[in-house]
């Protein structure tokens, strides 16, 4: 599953009566509560990886191993403060959302648009309310030039803006909402097994933190869920997006090689519940990678209990930052390039989940590589093996990277 975050979603009208039989989507999102927070880097870490348990209770909501959950996040409070007060209202103004809902300006800043990015309509609407003068010009200068505007927008968000060009005064609340974007769910792959957790669904979320123009920032979901949602309180509202592809094999007994660094590891924990509930045959091959040992295992104790216990035939680990040189999944692959290319004979699935920018790229060259060296195939006919018999003819060869 290769899919993209920028679902046009409309601002979410969270359904509250499970008693009929509602089925909860995108456009009409469960209202699920955080039941359980973890963090799973430790103190010392550059990460912040976290766990965390949404109840399902009564929403009907199944999945299987592979979907992910679409959730709605919000903005932080202090930041809706700072903004409200550089804008001169006070939050309690009446507006009507993008979506037609009735609430008070500060709610539909929290809840409704995108606050935490500028978008690049916003310079739009400035330019239109700033006063002649040197301002004006330094800001025409940055809309008028795409590349500027880009690079501009990228590190800032409105009170970043704001600050910088107090001049600006919107005339009322709508007129400035009218400028943001809505909010848009965010995609997290399912870390549970339903059968092994019902009515729970388990995230690991890699919670996005930056410092741009002297301010602290946070993802709009992820930062939502590690820092703003109240434990037992309904205010993550969900929905499952199945995935067509990214599947276990129907056939327990195939084995399985799993390829999942960072927060890249959710869904095979979901496979490795799923497939020691179902007491499946196949042999299970983890490769994880992190920075350090000490602080970045993620769920390091569950997957070594699982090699004690023999569900994990293998475990190669790839701790990044451990040494002076990097060491990436990919060199763990290719350590063991003759037993995975005898896997891979032998009618083994491979799975890679995370980061598409650059490990799924190099996983896939790796791959590509050991073909040509275990294989003994030219690199036409490696590329070849990967790309069209391993993908799309035995579709053996399974994605989930973004
Ligand atoms: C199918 C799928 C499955 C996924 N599964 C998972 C998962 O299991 N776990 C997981 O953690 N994520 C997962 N993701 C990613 C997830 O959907 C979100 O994209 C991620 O959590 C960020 O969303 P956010 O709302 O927290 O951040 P946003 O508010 O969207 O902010 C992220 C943006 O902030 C900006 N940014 C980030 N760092 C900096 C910086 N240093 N300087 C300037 N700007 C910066 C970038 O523009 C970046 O795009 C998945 C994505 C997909 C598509
Ligand atoms: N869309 C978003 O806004 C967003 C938000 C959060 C996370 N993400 C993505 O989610 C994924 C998981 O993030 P994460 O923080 O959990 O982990 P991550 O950034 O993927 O890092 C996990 C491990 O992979 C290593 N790594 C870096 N480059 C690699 C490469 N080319 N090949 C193989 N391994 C490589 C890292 O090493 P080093 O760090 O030592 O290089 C680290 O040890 C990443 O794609 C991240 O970009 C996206």
């Amino acid at each position: 599953m290769e899919q993209t975050t920028t679902v046009q979603a409309q601002a979410p009208s969270p359904a509250t009566s499970p008693a009929t039989a509602v089925i909860y989507s995108r456009h009409h999102p469960f209202p699920s509560e955080l039941i359980r927070h973890e963090r799973l880097t430790g103190p010392g870490s550059l990460k912040d990886t976290r766990h965390f348990v949404l109840n399902l209770g009564g929403s009907g909501l199944t999945y299987t191993p592979g979907d992910s959950l679409g959730a709605f996040g919000g903005n932080s409070p202090a930041l809706v403060e700072e903004l409200l007060s550089l804008l001169g209202f006070d939050g309690d103004e009446p507006v009507t959302t993008a979506n037609g809902k009735q609430t008070a300006l500060q709610d539909a800043l929290r809840r409704d648009y995108i606050v935490n990015r500028a978008n690049r309509k916003i310079l739009g609407g400035l330019a239109e309310r700033m006063p002649q003068g040197e301002a004006r010009n330094r800001l025409m200068e940055i809309v008028d030039n795409g590349d500027l505007l880009c690079e501009y927008i990228e590190t800032r968000d409105y009170v970043d803006i704001l600050r910088e060009f107090p001049q600006v005064r919107f005339e009322s609340p709508a007129a400035f909402l009218a400028q943001l974007s809505p909010v848009t769910p965010r995609l997290y792959s399912i870390a549970s097994s339903c059968q092994a957790h019902p009515g729970e669904v388990h995230l690991c979320v890699a919670v996005v933190r930056y410092d741009t123009h002297g301010r602290q920032k946070k993802g709009l979901a992820s930062g939502f869920l590690a820092d703003h949602a109240g434990m037992f309180v309904k205010s993550v509202p969900v929905y499952v997006q199945p995935s067509r592809t990214f599947r276990l094999p129907a056939d327990g007994s195939r084995d399985i090689i799993l390829c999942g660094p960072g927060a890249g590891i959710a869904p095979f924990r979901a496979f490795l519940e799923q497939r020691l509930l179902e007491g499946a045959t196949g042999r299970n091959w983890l490769f994880f990678g992190e920075q350090h040992r000490a602080t970045d295992f993620l769920y390091g104790e569950e997957f070594l209990d699982y090699q004690r216990r023999g569900l994990l035939y293998r475990l190669d680990l790839a701790f990044s930052r451990d040494q002076a040189h990097k060491v990436y999944v990919q060199h763990r692959m290719l350590e063991n390039a003759k037993e995975l290319w005898t896997w891979l004979q032998a009618g083994a699935y491979f799975y890679v989940c995370g980061d598409a920018k650059h490990m799924a790229k190099d996983v896939h060259q790796a791959l590509i590589d050991l073909a040509r060296t275990e294989g003994g195939l030219s690199v036409e006919a490696a590329a070849q093996y990967v790309n069209v018999t391993l993908m799309r003819t035995e579709k053996r060869y399974l994605r989930d990277v973004y």
